[in-house]
């Protein structure tokens, strides 16, 4: 990737709140019409960072340049080629979808013309024509963040920050706004945050993962899972497993997790004569073993220690 393919660079971006540090030196590179995620857990400084890009917060430190424009130089600049949803959506109410989106496309300095041809195609592209003139209160979640989302395109971003699209929605409705998300790709750079793992691993190119206001492991799906852990993980079921013979496991293995039922052993080394060897002479029987392969759950876990679960 050349510098001119870049569509948001970030160096050392960092916000301080009172001595807390919400973002610690964030670095980005993410290119042209590509969909980038920011991935972790609540309170890891994935809003605060957005905001930054977005110029909504000041950094207290580093900067990132948007489309070439510098956030702490050129705010004006940025603004007019992003777009953002926001975590806590920005519609209103009481009305309905086609009146939000007009009232955006008028803000834009849209025409009357011009206004009532782009809330269409957008109210189509998110699945909401049929809806149109029914008041937004009425709406479901996944009904309410297209339409927010809608609002955001309204002015034809060249970047988008889409964050926490599908905090709270069933997980239905969460795949039916991912194929949403999906139809976005192209020419539009899309940074969306999650803390929903197969969120960031079904939808983006690349993925920043976010701890702690710290990018802690930056990649594709593949190379994070790759990079991180032996690209096995052996599941052992076995009851009246004592501590003494978890103690043994970890003596003996590199990555050994408790579940429900048993053990989660992260090691390709892992042969279940091994593993029987540590289990039997302490009285626990190993009722069946498995292998499976890795995910970005074990990805994370091994990166900050903590579970992304919901
Ligand atoms: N305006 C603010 N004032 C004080 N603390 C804040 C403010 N905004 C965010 N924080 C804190 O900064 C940290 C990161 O928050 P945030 O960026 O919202 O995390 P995330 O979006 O990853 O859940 C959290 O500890 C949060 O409480
Ligand atoms: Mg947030």
């Amino acid at each position: 990737m050349t510098n001119g393919d870049l569509a948001i660079e970030a160096s050392g971006l960092s916000r301080t709140f009172g001595a807390l540090v919400a973002a610690d030196g964030v670095d980005l590179s993410i290119g042209q019409g590509e969909l980038f995620s920011l991935l972790g857990p609540n309170g890891a400084g994935k809003t605060t960072t957005i905001r930054m890009l977005c110029c909504l917060l000041r950094p207290t430190s580093g900067t990132a340049k948007v489309k070439g424009h510098d956030i702490r130089t050129d705010p004006l600049s940025v603004k007019r080629v992003i777009a953002i949803s926001p975590q806590e959506t920005a519609i209103a109410e009481h009305l309905n979808a086609w009146e939000n989106l007009s009232l955006m496309a008028r803000l834009h300095g849209m025409t009357k013309q011009e206004t009532k041809q782009r809330s269409g195609e957008l109210l189509e592209m998110m699945s909401l024509t049929g809806r149109a003139t029914d008041r937004v209160k009425k709406f479901s979640g996944g009904m309410k963040r297209r339409l927010s989302i809608a609002m955001a395109l309204v002015s034809k971003p060249q970047v988008l920050f889409l964050d926490e699209p599908t905090l709270g929605l069933d997980p239905q409705s969460r795949r039916g706004l991912w194929e949403h998300i999906e139809g976005l790709k192209g020419d539009t750079t899309i940074v969306l945050t999650t803390h929903y793992l197969e969120e960031a691993d079904a939808l983006a190119d690349r993925i920043a993962v976010i701890d702690e206001g710290k990018v802690v492991a930056l990649g594709t799906s593949e190379e994070l899972k790759a990079g991180v852990l032996d690209a096995q993980v052996t599941i052992v079921e076995a009851e009246n497993l004592t501590d003494d013979a978890v103690e043994a496991l970890r003596q003996r293995f590199s990555e050994v997790r408790l579940i429900a039922g048993g053990v989660e052993i992260g090691d390709a080394d892992a042969s279940l004569d091994d593993i029987s060897d540590c289990l039997r002479p302490r009285g626990v029987a190993i009722q069946s073993a498995h292998r499976r392969r890795v995910t970005l759950d074990d990805v994370f876990l091994q990166l900050t220690g903590k579970q992304l679960r919901e």
